[in-house]
């Protein structure tokens, strides 16, 4: 059916509407493929829709419309769909006529309010259940429903799919190779496809037929509306329809459809046949759709829109046929709560059965324990990345667990989500972010090389390859077996060259026989000798390979498909550890652990290990970290690691034996600082150097009074929170005690003094505090300030104030401090201190989170007037602090910086993301400022009146977490955003952050 020309005036519709429905509104059209449709707005509710039908529309349509939103309404009242509205003369329809007299039938329907689903962004897993939900509950009203009206054959029904077969001929390469294999399978699979149950389903959940609540966050879907196309067909087409339209654009569409699929099961339970078909039944509709879009093309061959629209489906159908149609099934059975794999409880019943020994499958092994070998991503046992990478230790490794083991073999890794998958190979960008393949799927047996394998059970070999080209795997089999009414398999890895490089594939295998030996050190990318055992109930399309590893996301489908090898052994050891829940460890700690700790995110992560810019959850989850400044040089940076370990095996104690290493850290420190800072102290936290620093004060100038900035923080004592703000101006502080003298934050964006050259009034407002001070006939004793404010919000002091600040309270005898915490030793870029921004010295530098890269330490620089008054005779004794395991740490990170150049890729990489968080400025009115230095960087949220936006500044931080992305939140109103990763963060990482963060700011909860 084609559009005809009846054309009619917005007019003349109300005029209609307001006659024979008593109705006064206003009319505008709507697009349409074949009815002529328009919104109706009215000043009391929420309006309606005014329907013109195709004049070959018999009346018959319009009953079908009519009983089908009656039938739904008796049924289910909490469904929200269309009213048809009764007209003065009660009849059932009216017609209009046009100004050729031409007359149409039309109907006046409710409006539904809410969003259409393509204006919703973002769209996650919870809206896609709720579709799934109302698609559900739509089939299910809808059953017993029968109209003739229905029966009319459509192009779009995917029963009738393969009318599309006919236009082939439109396509040609990939394209027609693409159609033509999906409506094969479809022909193939026909006819138990058409013993699927039938109804009369909604069949056109599109992105325009999907209405959205409007909250911004979490939002629901409301309604489906637009019956037009509803006709009686196999249900499961229903949900596939939904599925093709809401999957476009998703880079792992087949993750996409599971909650949509858990959604919709929730609501009408779908069969394990039906399940069968939505992988086909998703292409046939896409396939139905670029025909279609080709015809109109042929049609129209200058309408540019026909093929930007056709894009998205053609993208999705590329996908589409890389996902294993197998695979597909295993997972839509599981998303409805069926095994994923239909043979896996087949499969563990037999295995019960079973009586297996590894001398089995080993003969020539005499030992039948097992050492469980620990190769997860928490592992104490792998240690450090470097060690696991380096596989000659790694061998010394095993070979000296098995010499301490020698009655045991050495085994493990079912399910365990292993760090050493660490090349590309093993990453993808999925549906939120990064993800890596972790997580190992058969058991190791680490044993000599050419000790030989026995297969357990009788069977034939479907794949005999040598993987020692590249990929380095050695030798692979896989044998097939079939027992009773089901087969599996069995996968043999890592075996020698000679133990495939006669087995042919077909070769039949007795219970018991030979099938190879365990394959040398160089057959297998070096990796010491050992078997990777495997069960599997299925090949999916593999031929000469199977996946040895897995996303975690996908765990429970492929822990179906590959059932655990110890099922056949069933031997206690072999069991993996029990990890302790997150829930365990957090009610221990909220139980036995300071109650006024607190934890990030509303789920805390687990985070048990860290490497260079990224920090890995239990389950081997990457997160690239923008907020530990602390793991200046990498977390885990190797030298480090190692300069600790080294110096802990030798020893620890206090200063009061001489020792090179305290020396050597004062030397690389005293290299970065200028010749008047020249006598350290050393301490083991940023708060014990402030609190020395303000000691030193003290005894320097015998006064308490300190001035400090609002809303600066410099540590957890009596005495640092005594000095700062951001505690005791905040939540449970009691405001200022009497020493300290605050003066305004000074921030030049929404400070009390803003823009530039406000830096002689913020330096009169620390004149004010020493006026306070001497008006209570006191001293001034010190000052203190950051270079940037981090907790205020990485607040840059404006230009000439620091200088006048030290000016003012040197002219009254007072000592000035910078806290170096957290922007010292070359974060900053331009400079190693941050001091050194403003072109003055202190006269005691405070120094803490980077010099241990996460060992605790600190450090206190002064001048040595300082240093000397500060020694009256009282000694300075500090058990931990200085001691050769601290000051190895300390040293190796100085040295680490320097030599690997991190204070100038802190400068490079800085300034890139600053330049990068500009442009995102000028595209994102929310975002107001964007400042700092280096890798320390601050993004500020506010609305066009300068009001912070906290909920954004959360949400962004939440939603960056969730695409695998961690950042922090600060500032006196909680509305900014800090950057300040380790200093390696290299280029690709500062890109990946901001593609994130453009994706994220453009969601609808950031639009004010
Ligand atoms: C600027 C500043 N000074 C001092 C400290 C205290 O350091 P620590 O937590 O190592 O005691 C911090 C900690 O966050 C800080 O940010």
């Amino acid at each position: 059916m084609k559009k005809d020309n009846f054309e009619i005036k917005t007019n003349q519709v109300e005029n209609f509407i307001f006659n024979e429905f008593q109705i006064k509104g206003t009319a505008t059209k709507l697009p349409g493929e074949i009815d002529l449709n328009f919104r109706i707005k009215t000043d009391t509710n929420d309006g309606f829709i005014f329907k013109i039908f195709h004049p070959k529309d018999a009346l018959s349509r319009i009953d079908f419309l009519d009983k089908l939103l009656s039938h739904i309404e008796n049924y289910r009242s909490d469904l929200v769909i269309p009213r048809i509205i009764p007209n003065l003369k009660k009849t059932p329809f009216l017609s209009v006529t046009d100004e050729k007299g031409t007359a149409r039938n039309v109907l006046l329907i409710s409006w539904i309010p809410g969003r259409l689903w393509s204006a919703v962004n973002p769209k996650l897993e919870n809206l896609y259940f709720s579709l799934g939900m109302k698609a559900g509950s739509l089939t299910k009203a809808l059953q017993g429903f029968r109209h003739s009206m229905a029966e009319i054959d459509s192009v779009w029904d995917i029963s009738e799919s393969l009318w599309t077969k006919g236009f082939l001929h439109f396509f040609s390469g990939e394209q027609k190779e693409i159609l033509s294999y999906f409506q094969q399978l479809f022909e193939a699979s026909e006819s138990s496809y058409e013993k699927l149950r039938k109804s009369i389903v909604h069949s056109d959940a599109n992105d325009n037929n999907i209405l959205v609540g409007t909250e911004k966050i979490d939002p629901k879907v409301t309604s489906i509306i637009d019956f037009g196309d509803a006709c009686h067909t196999q249900i499961i087409n229903d949900i596939a329809i939904a599925c093709a339209y809401a999957i476009m654009d998703k880079n792992d569409p087949l993750q996409a459809t599971i909650p949509l699929l858990k959604g919709y099961h929730s609501k009408f339970a779908l069969q394990e046949k039906e399940l069968e078909h939505l992988y086909v039944a998703i292409a046939m509709r896409l396939v139905i759709s670029v025909t279609k879009s080709a015809m109109n093309k042929n049609d129209a061959p200058d309408n540019k829109y026909l093929l930007i629209s056709e894009k998205p489906a053609w993208e999705l159908l590329k996908k589409w046929r890389n996902v294993s149609k197998e695979f597909a099934l295993y997972s839509f059975r599981n998303a409805c709560g069926f095994n994923a794999h239909p043979d896996e409880i087949k499969f563990k019943n037999w295995a019960s059965t079973t009586n297996f020994d590894f001398s089995d499958i080993f003969p020539n092994v005499s030992n039948n324990a097992i050492q469980l070998l620990d190769l997860s991503v928490s592992s104490t046992w792998i240690g450090h990345q470097e060690e696991f990478n380096d596989l000659d230790f790694f061998e010394f490794k095993i070979k000296k667990l098995q010499k301490s083991h020698p009655k045991k073999i050495i085994a493990g890794g079912y399910l365990e989500p292993r760090p050493i998958y660490t090349s590309e190979f093993f990453d993808s960008v999925g549906n939120s972010g990064r993800e890596s393949r972790t997580i190992h799927l058969g058991v190791d047996f680490w044993l000599p090389k050419e000790t030989p394998v026995h297969t357990l059970f009788d069977g034939e070999i479907v794949t005999s390859i040598n993987q020692t080209g590249d990929k380095q795997y050695g030798g692979l089999l896989i044998l097939k077996h079939e027992i009773e009414d089901f087969n599996f398999y069995t996968l043999y890895g890592h075996l020698s060259v000679q133990s495939v490089i006669n087995t042919k594939v077909g070769t039949k295998i007795k219970k018991g026989q030979k099938i190879g030996t365990l394959g040398k050190q160089n057959e297998n990318g070096n990796w010491v000798p050992h078997l990777h055992f495997q069960v599997m109930l299925s090949l999916l399309n593999f031929t000469d390979d199977f996946p040895g590893v897995t996303f975690y996301h996908q765990l429970e489908v492929w822990k179906s498909l590959c059932p655990d090898p110890n099922l056949l052994f069933k031997n206690e050891s072999l069991n993996p550890k029990k990890s302790v829940s997150n829930t365990e460890i957090l009610s221990f700690r909220k139980e036995h652990l300071g109650k006024s700790l607190s934890l990030q995110y509303e789920n805390p992560l687990k985070i048990v290990r860290g490497l260079d810019a990224y920090l890995l959850d239990e389950n081997g989850k990457k997160y690239l970290d923008t907020v530990n400044n602390v793991a200046h040089v990498g977390h885990e940076n190797f030298a480090v690691v190692k300069a600790g370990q080294q110096q802990m095996a030798l020893l620890n104690t206090n200063t009061r034996y001489l020792h090179e290493n305290i020396n050597e850290l004062a030397k690389e420190l005293l290299e970065t600082l200028p010749p008047q800072l020249n006598v350290l102290h050393f301490v083991n936290s940023g708060s014990e150097a402030n609190e020395l620093a303000i000691r030193m004060v003290q005894a320097v100038t015998g006064e308490k009074d300190m001035i400090a900035s609002e809303v600066g923080y410099h540590g957890n004592s009596t005495m640092c929170i005594a000095i700062s703000s951001y505690k005791f101006d905040g939540k449970g502080g009691k405001g200022a005690p009497e020493h300290t003298h605050i003066f305004p934050l000074p921030d030049v964006f929404r400070g009390k003094y803003r823009g530039q050259n406000t830096g002689k009034n913020y330096a009169f407002e620390v004149q004010k505090q020493i006026d306070n001070i001497h008006k209570k006939n006191r001293k001034v004793g010190g000052f203190i300030i950051e270079p940037i404010i981090s907790c205020g919000g990485q607040i840059e002091l404006p230009e000439g104030f620091l200088p006048k600040a030290y000016e003012l309270v040197r002219a009254v005898g007072g000592l000035c401090i910078s806290d170096e915490v957290q922007t010292g030793c070359g974060r900053m870029g331009k400079v190693f201190w941050g001091f050194q921004l403003h072109n003055v010295v202190p006269d005691i530098v405070t120094i803490g989170k980077p010099l241990g890269n996460g060992h605790p330490i600190g450090a206190v620089a002064c001048t040595q007037e300082v240093a000397e008054k500060f020694a009256n005779g009282m000694e300075y004794f500090n058990t931990f602090g200085g001691n050769p395991v601290s000051c190895a740490i300390g040293a190796e990170v100085l040295k680490t910086v320097k030599r690997e150049k991190l204070q100038e890729n802190a400068l490079k990489i800085g300034d890139f993301l600053k330049e990068e968080l500009k442009k995102l400025r000028s595209e994102f009115p929310i975002i107001g400022d964007v400042r700092g230095q280096g890798l320390f960087l601050g993004i500020e949220l506010v609305d066009g009146k300068m009001n912070p936006l906290a909920a954004q500044t959360d949400y962004i931080a939440n939603r960056m977490k969730d695409h695998g992305i961690l950042m922090s939140t600060d500032g006196p109103d909680h509305n900014v955003l800090k950057i300040k990763p380790p200093i390696v963060f290299s280029k690709s990482n500062a890109k990946e952050l901001i593609f994130y963060l453009r994706m994220i700011f453009a969601e609808d909860f950031m639009t004010i």
